[in-house]
């Protein structure tokens, strides 16, 4: 860094509910604030980004519930295929940690005994729907019934979706709760309260000082016209969450925990990266940065009750929220009966990230409009630009150098100006990136691929090595092709991360850093050229769109009955591809009190061990066991058994009873060793 300071920056994508399946709204965020923290490191800068899972709430409490697991294991499985996910679209986040950590409930204790100090919590009692069946109180998404003023069946609690009109749960006609079916009862209980307006004159400024978008701060100003109210964060138990210390039964509501829990990312991220200081970041009027990247339907949480939360409990405020606009498909909302709602897995199994990473850059900007995937644009955009324009220069031009240059660079530009014109545009699209006009940038970038591109088409290399004599020239017009090549590869690595590191071993250069512009490359033996990217195939997305369709016509999955001569129905080799089966050591085994079938086996894998229960007791004693190699599905999501978590399977054939025998490979064979 030597023009420009050193900043330390902290930034946050939301924190994703882990009950679901992610879907491509929510890789929109993710992407967008990768970019942006790709962007803050290439510039040498000090960035970190943290995310992780929103863990509490109800849905997820009944959710567990009905799969007949605990909250904290469903929590563990959808945040491991969150991070698979996010992993596989190159989001590279530092930490991704969960709001059921040790971290959030110690700093969500700590934020409410201060808040609570400062006279900013109120207890007060309300009515509510509960429900005499399952003694529960329900939230108002868990009364369903007919709505008051238009009499449209079928409605929630809260607001009916045929009319707009909004109103309590108690105001809807002929009631049932969700969960059990019966006429939910009124119940009263006392709730704690946080006293948002005790902030009304802070929000007020802090609003107002550039800490929020435009659309944003006009949206708050309604709110404030309308008065800030006094917001509710408890519920009664069973909640899955932070107990509320010194009360019976009550939990913090999730919202109250969940954007601490950026804060406990971070910490928990501080633990394992000591060099780090916590406080260095949050303490009140911290010189570091903070952004906050969310979604414009969690403005209300980020831009009023977390502020006031923060400043309460002397923590630092963030520098900037920014929000996005939702994703549209094909124009439309996501819809699982068009088969358009696309789950993260859905795209990734059919396209590359980098496809969509450009397409979304292409269309992100500073604002909160919705942004839509329209899928023939896609194919043609991606394949214009990326594959047409961008990777067209090298692979034109990267060959001549190969063959007839050994791979040399000449050691000139022979169009400096034109260099140098793209140095000059740099700026801009740095300030474009940095600003979140990811869609200028883009444009501004494809438009140097442009004149990159007429460049090679006005000198033609492979007319020129017809002649003999024009050896030289061929390698100065291809070397400036490269250089420019090479510049357009700094400005996308950002949004084309595994690409540009394909194009830095192509090159045989070092990690590519926003610096490295006003250098050239000369005098420098490239590699050889390699396919950098594929054209994508519209049948690749016609394939996604039906697989999509068939997810959700055939979810959810019936478990169908065993019979011993059926077949499994047959599936694809990418499917077999996906079960990684190793070899395991059998370190440990022993019966489980109270199981009538299983054992509890230790597997080691080598670099790690496994706990499985496997059901093999009636052919097995536990000690004959211990030593034995066996296969095992290591990558099978961890279950959570009434004895204990189970973090994979072993395979055994036979019939059953006695006659069962667990899969023993021959000698040579090594644990954790593949089986292919
Ligand atoms: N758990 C809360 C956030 C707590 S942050 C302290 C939540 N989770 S979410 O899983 O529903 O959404 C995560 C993020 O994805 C949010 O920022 C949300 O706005 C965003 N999106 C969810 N659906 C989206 C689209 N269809 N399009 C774009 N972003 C969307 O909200
Ligand atoms: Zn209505």
């Amino acid at each position: 860094m030597s023009t420009q300071e050193k900043r330390h920056i902290l930034v946050t994508s939301a924190l994703y509910y882990a009950n679901g399946h992610l879907h491509l709204g929510h890789i929109v965020e993710a992407i967008q604030s990768d970019i942006w923290v790709r962007l803050q490191k290439l510039q040498g800068h000090h960035c970190i980004h943290v995310s992780g899972s929103d863990a509490h709430g109800t849905p997820i409490m009944l959710q567990a519930e009905k799969k007949g697991i605990s909250a904290e294991s469903l929590v563990s499985q959808f945040r491991q295929e969150h991070q698979r996910d996010f992993g596989d679209f190159l989001v590279n986040f530092d930490n991704f940690h969960t709001t059921h950590s040790p971290e959030n409930k110690a700093l969500t204790e700590l934020i409410y005994a201060r808040l609570q100090a400062r006279g900013d919590i109120a207890a007060k009692t309300i009515k509510q729907a509960y429900d005499p069946v399952k003694n529960m109180f329900l939230p108002d998404r868990y009364v369903k019934g007919e709505c008051p003023k238009c009499g449209a069946k079928d409605q929630y609690g809260d607001s009916c979706e045929a009319c707009g009109a909004t109103y309590t749960p108690t105001e809807l006609k002929n009631p049932v709760s969700v969960v059990s079916g019966v006429a939910p009862i009124e119940k009263e209980s006392e709730h704690y309260f946080f006293k948002l307006e005790n902030y009304n004159d802070f929000l007020q400024n802090w609003t107002r000082q550039g800490h929020l978008q435009e659309q944003m701060s006009n949206k708050l100003n309604e709110w404030f016209e309308a008065g800030l109210r006094q917001w509710d964060i408890s519920r009664d138990g069973p909640y899955f969450g932070f107990p509320i210390p010194n009360t019976e039964n009550k939990f913090f509501y999730v919202w109250l925990d969940a954007p601490i829990g950026y804060i406990a990312s971070f910490k928990n991220y501080c633990e394992r990266n000591p060099d780090i200081n916590f406080d260095d970041y949050w303490k009140k009027d911290s010189p570091h940065e903070l952004y906050h990247f969310i979604g414009k339907d969690i403005v209300y949480f980020h831009a009023l009750f977390w502020p006031a939360m923060l400043h309460g409990s002397d923590f630092r405020t963030p520098s900037a929220i920014y929000a996005h606009g939702f994703l549209t498909i094909n124009g439309q909302k996501m819809s699982k009966s068009r088969g358009t709602f696309i789950t993260a897995r859905n795209y990734l199994d059919h396209l590359g990230p980098e496809y969509l990473r450009y397409y979304f850059a292409a269309k992100l900007n500073d604002g909160v409009d919705d942004l839509d995937l329209n899928l023939d644009d896609f194919v043609s955009r991606v394949n214009a630009d990326l594959i047409g324009k961008y990777v067209n220069i090298a692979s034109r031009c990267a060959g001549f150098i190969s063959k007839n240059h050994d791979g040399m660079l000449a050691d000139s530009l022979i169009n400096p100006a034109l260099f140098n014109r793209f140095v000059d545009s740099s700026g801009a699209i740095l300030q474009h990136f940095q600003t979140r006009q990811y869609h200028r940038a883009v444009r501004d970038i494809m438009g140097l691929a442009d004149l990159a591109n007429q460049f090679v088409d006005e000198n033609k290399p492979w007319e020129l090595v017809k002649n003999p004599e024009n050896k030289q020239k061929v390698q100065a017009v291809c070397t400036q092709a490269i250089n420019l090549f090479r510049l357009l590869s700094i400005f996308l690595k950002p949004v084309l991360p595994q690409v540009v590191k394909n194009v830095e071993s192509f090159l045989n250069i070092a990690p590519l850093q926003w610096e490295d512009i006003s250098q050239p490359l000369l005098s420098h033996k490239i590699n050889p050229y390699q396919p950098l990217m594929q054209r994508v195939d519209p049948k690749q997305v016609q394939a996604m769109l039906e697989q999509g369709k068939q997810m959700t016509e055939t979810s959810p999955v019936v478990e169908t009955k065993k019979s011993d001569l059926d077949l499994a129905p047959t599936i694809s080799y990418d499917d077999f591809a996906k079960v990684d089966l190793r070899i395991a050591k059998i370190v440990n085994a022993e019966h489980v009190e109270g199981a009538e079938k299983l054992l509890k086996l230790t597997l080691s894998l080598g670099s790690e061990n496994r706990q499985v229960f496997a059901g093999i007791k009636s052919a097995y004693a536990p000690e004959s066991l211990v030593g034995k190699y066996t296969v095992m599905v290591a990558n099978l999501a961890p279950r959570q058994m009434r004895f204990g978590l189970s973090e994979g399977m072993v395979l055994a054939a036979g019939p059953g009873g006695k006659d069962l025998w667990l899969l023993e490979p021959h000698a040579g064979a090594l644990e954790g060793m593949r089986v292919k």
